[in-house]
């Protein structure tokens, strides 16, 4: 699978995907520090504002992409931000415009879960739907996915005629059954607890290392005052707390020890980690849409559809049955679940193993493939629950006034 990264930093995203076999043939970011990194460390890469789409779209449709992944700029919608929309914030609108322009037939965006909310993102997957992307929306918190830090982000996995929420079981099923500690990622040399410069001063600052870190962020690494005094909120122990290196820091954030830094500034380092998305999180989101685009994971069934089907007086055997078939069904697609059932069924019917089940099976297969598409209309795209409710836009764009109707 060829993948470019947009808005791409020092290249955590990038860096994940790769372990999960995904090929990065290049990225973009308009910070000149954060592309001298990526292409030291990570791949090809360029620098270039990605507003100027009109420039931007050709140059990646010549790359012939399979997936387009990135995290736009997050800051006005991040809790540490104005929360005003502002420049920045039509970036993630851009996102959305340079994927529907090109059409890669997967995407995959990070943002702060905040950006639901958002104008811009309102905008952005508007145009994406409309660009015939289903989309998976989950919140994920990285110390699930081998982190060692809680970072609580908004995953959004979009592929090409799927129906909306066709990935939230398999990431779901992807969290390790317990939190990452900041003990399991930096070895004993980080002690009972260690020091994390606030945001707020009378917030706490030392964590325990048996439990997950804060949120990395870019004065993470600064040093504890010399007369600092423990608050009650503190984690206590007998010896005093670690004071993180910089090295320490990226690893919380994945990176490999191996990874150079010695070309940027210190405050560009902090900018960058602090920016990233995880290592360890990003390799697990890619592991996910491999093993989708292979055909070797395919979505759970939903229970409410055993209740559905009962509210329709089926019998529980025929239940039982009904559900073995779509599952079948399901897996002889690959686990690809279609937001259009007339192209389902027909993807269905090319198939060779397909064509070799006896009528009476075949017609069965259909039947159940049909039952579930009218469950998912009914029950689950109603209520929003796998497209995570988005709503379309409805507010006129900044700078540009609606014209009068009539
Ligand atoms: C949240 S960071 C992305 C981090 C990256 N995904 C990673 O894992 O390391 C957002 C990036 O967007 C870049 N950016 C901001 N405005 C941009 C623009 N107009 N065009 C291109 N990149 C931009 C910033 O320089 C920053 O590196």
């Amino acid at each position: 699978m060829r993948a470019i990264e947009l808005f791409c930093g020092a290249g955590g995203l990038s860096i994940g995907l790769k372990q999960a076999g995904i090929e990065v043939v290049h990225a973009v970011d308009a910070w000149i520090a954060a592309v001298k990194i990526y292409s030291e460390n990570v791949g090809a890469a360029s620098i270039a504002d990605l507003n100027d789409i009109k420039k931007i779209a050709p140059f990646l449709f010549d790359l012939r992409p399979d997936l387009i992944a990135g995290g736009p700029p997050c800051q006005d919608y991040s809790s540490a931000g104005k929360r005003l929309e502002g420049e920045r914030a039509d970036l993630t609108t851009a996102y959305g415009m340079l994927i529907s322009i090109v059409r890669p037939k997967w995407l995959l965006m990070e943002n702060v879960p905040g950006v639901l909310n958002s104008r811009a993102w309102r905008y952005a997957s508007a145009m994406l739907r409309h660009a015939g992307y289903g989309l998976t929306i989950q919140k994920l918190d990285a110390a699930r996915y081998g982190v060692g830090q809680t970072r609580e982000r908004l995953i959004v996995v979009g592929c090409l005629d799927e129906a909306n929420g066709f990935l939230t079981d398999s990431l779901m099923a992807a969290a390790l059954p317990r939190l990452t500690c900041a003990r399991d990622i930096l070895g004993p040399t980080v002690g009972d607890t260690f020091y994390v410069h606030p945001r707020h001063m009378y917030k706490r600052r030392v964590w325990p290392s048996g439990d997950p870190a804060p949120t990395v962020r870019s004065t993470y690494a600064r040093r504890m005052p010399p007369d600092y005094e423990l608050i009650a909120s503190d984690a206590h122990s007998e010896s005093s707390p670690t004071e993180l290196t910089r090295d320490q820091v990226s690893a919380l954030q994945g990176f490999p020890a191996c990874f150079d830094w010695s070309a940027v500034r210190v405050s560009d380092r902090d900018r960058m980690v602090a920016n990233a998305v995880p290592v360890p999180l990003a390799r697990a989101i890619g592991t996910v849409i491999m093993d989708r685009e292979r055909g070797v994971s395919q979505p759970v069934l939903e229970r409410q559809y055993t209740e559905w089907l009962l509210a329709r007086g089926m019998a529980q055997s025929t239940i039982d049955d009904m559900r073995t078939k779509t599952n079948r069904a399901r897996r002889m697609l690959g686990g690809r679940i279609f937001a259009d059932t007339a192209v389902e069924i027909a993807a269905l019917e090319g198939m060779t193993s397909f064509k070799e089940l006896p009528v009476k099976t075949q017609s069965a297969l259909r039947v159940s493939l049909r039952t579930h598409a009218r469950f998912r209309e009914e029950c689950l795209e109603k209520n929003g629950a796998p497209g995570g409710g988005i709503k379309s836009p409805t507010e006129p764009v900044r700078g540009l006034s609606r014209r009068p109707r009539g």
